[in-house]
C-alpha cells in the first residue's frame, strides 16, 4: 500500500490531481469533483441523533478546506429544508469551488398527493411527487433555500412509481436548458430506469448504496459504464458501522430502525477481521472502507458523511491510498467471510 497524493487510482483510470486542493478527482459523466465527496445528510437534528447549526456549519468548511468538492444534500432532509439551508450557508464564501448536489420528490408541496412506496422493514412507506408539473418549483425552491443561482447536480430522490421517469427527468432538461440545473443525476434506480431516463436526457451520475456490506446491482452498474455514467456511493461507511466506532445508538438517531444496527454487539465481532486489516495497513478502518470503495471502480465518487472535522480529514486522506493486488485480496477475502446479521437491502434500489 502506498499512500501518496496523486497516486490514489483506480484499476482501470489513473485520477488527476487537482491543483488547486491536492485531493485527486473523478469524473461523474462531465461533472469533475473531488474523488471523495461529502454527505451533508448527518448535519440536520434527527438523523444521527442532535447537532446544532455551528456544528455543521463547521463540518461542512472542515471538508471544503481539505479539498472536498462535492457536498450533497437533498430537500427531504432535516425539517422543512434545513439541511438545504445549512449547506448554503456553510458553502456561500466557497460556493464557486463547490458542486452542489441536492435532490426533490420528498418535500411535497401542500395540496400535492404523495406518491406512496413500501420501502420495508420498520420504515415502512416513504411518499414521493416527482410529477414533472412540480419539477420547477422544486428547484426554484431549493435554490432559495441553498441561496444560489444554480444547482450542479439535481436528483429526483427516488423515481416516483405515478410518474413515467421520462417524465421526470424532461422536466429537469428543461431547467438545464434555462441554466439553473447544471447536470442531471438519479437516486435509487434500477438498471431499466437508467436506461429510459438517460434516452431522454445524459444522466451524469447514478446515487446508489455502495459499502464493503451492500453492493449495488450488477446490470445497475453494467449500465452505467455502458452510457458513460458516473457513480456517487451513498452510505459508504455503512452509516458509521464500517469505522467501527458504534458502539450503541442514542435515543433519536435513525439508525435503530436498520435492522443490521440491531445486531451491533454480533456485527462488531465478525467484523474483526477487516478491521485488524486496517491496523496493519496502518489505516483507520474508516479509510479502509472508503480506499477500498474508490478500488471498486474508476468513477465512484463515496459521500461520507460527518459531524466532525478530524473525522472528515481523515476520511479525504482515503482519496490518496493506493491499495496493492495483494492487499485488496486480503479485504475481498475478509469481506466474503463477514456475514452481518440483519437486512441492509433497506433504500435498495427501486424501479
Ligand atoms: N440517495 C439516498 O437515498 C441516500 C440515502 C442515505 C444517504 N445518502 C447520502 O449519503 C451520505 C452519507 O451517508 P450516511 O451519513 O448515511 O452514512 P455514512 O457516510 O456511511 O456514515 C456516517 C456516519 O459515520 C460516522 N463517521 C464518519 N467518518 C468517521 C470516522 N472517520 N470515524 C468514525 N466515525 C465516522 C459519522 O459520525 P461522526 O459524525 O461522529 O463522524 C456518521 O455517524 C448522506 O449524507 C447523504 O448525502 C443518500
Amino acid at each position: 500500500m502506498v499512500i501518496t497524493a496523486g497516486l490514489g487510482r483506480a484499476p482501470a483510470e489513473r485520477s488527476t490531481l487537482d491543483v488547486m486542493t491536492g485531493l485527486p478527482t473523478r469524473t461523474l459523466g462531465d461533472l469533475t469533483v473531488s474523488a471523495l465527496g461529502v454527505g451533508a445528510m448527518v448535519l440536520s437534528p434527527g438523523m444521527y441523533g442532535e447537532i446544532d447549526d455551528a456544528t455543521g456549519e463547521a463540518a461542512l468548511r472542515a471538508a471544503v478546506d481539505a479539498g472536498a468538492t462535492l457536498v450533497d444534500t437533498s430537500d427531504g432532509y432535516g425539517a422543512d429544508g434545513h439541511n438545504e439551508r445549512l449547506v448554503g450557508r456553510a458553502l456561500a464564501p466557497v460556493r464557486d469551488e463547490v458542486a452542489i448536489a441536492t435532490k426533490f420528490g420528498m418535500r411535497i408541496p401542500d395540496g400535492e398527493p404523495g406518491h406512496r412506496f413500501e420501502v420495508g422493514l420498520e420504515f415502512g412507506e416513504l411518499a414521493v411527487n416527482a410529477d414533472p408539473r412540480l419539477v420547477r418549483g422544486y428547484a426554484e425552491r431549493s435554490l432559495r433555500e441553498l441561496g444560489t443561482d444554480r444547482i450542479d447536480l439535481y436528483y429526483p430522490h427516488f423515481p416516483d412509481p405515478e410518474v413515467p421517469i421520462e417524465d421526470t427527468v424532461g422536466a429537469v432538461a428543461e431547467l438545464v436548458a434555462a441554466g439553473t440545473v447544471r447536470h442531471l443525476g438519479l437516486s435509487n434506480v434500477d438498471a431499466a430506469t437508467l436506461r429510459r431516463a438517460h434516452a431522454v436526457y445524459p444522466v451524469s451520475a447514478v446515487q446508489a448504496q455502495w459499502a464493503m456490506w451492500h453492493r449495488p446491482d450488477h446490470d445497475l452498474l453494467e449500465a452505467a459504464d455502458e452510457l458513460g455514467v458516473g457513480l456517487v456511493a451513498w452510505s459508504p461507511l455503512g452509516s458509521g458501522f464500517l469505522t467501527g466506532q458504534v458502539a450503541d445508538l442514542g435515543e433519536g438517531d435513525f439508525r435503530r430502525n436498520i435492522d443490521r444496527f440491531a445486531h451491533l454487539a454480533a456485527n462488531n465481532d465478525r467484523y474483526a477481521p477487516v478491521r485488524s486489516i486496517a491496523d496493519e495497513l496502518g489505516l483507520t478502518p474508516a479509510q479502509l472502507a472508503l480506499a477500498w470503495l474508490l478500488h471498486q471502480h474508476p468513477h465512484v465518487v463515496p459521500i461520507p458523511g460527518s459531524r466532525t472535522p478530524a473525522h472528515i480529514v481523515e476520511n479525504l486522506d482515503a482519496a490518496r491510498v493506493r491499495l496493492g493486488d495483494d492487499e485488496l485480496a486480503r479485504v475481498d477475502a475478509a469481506l466474503a467471510a463477514f456475514r452481518p446479521e440483519g437486512v441492509v437491502d433497506v433504500f435498495g434500489s427501486a424501479s
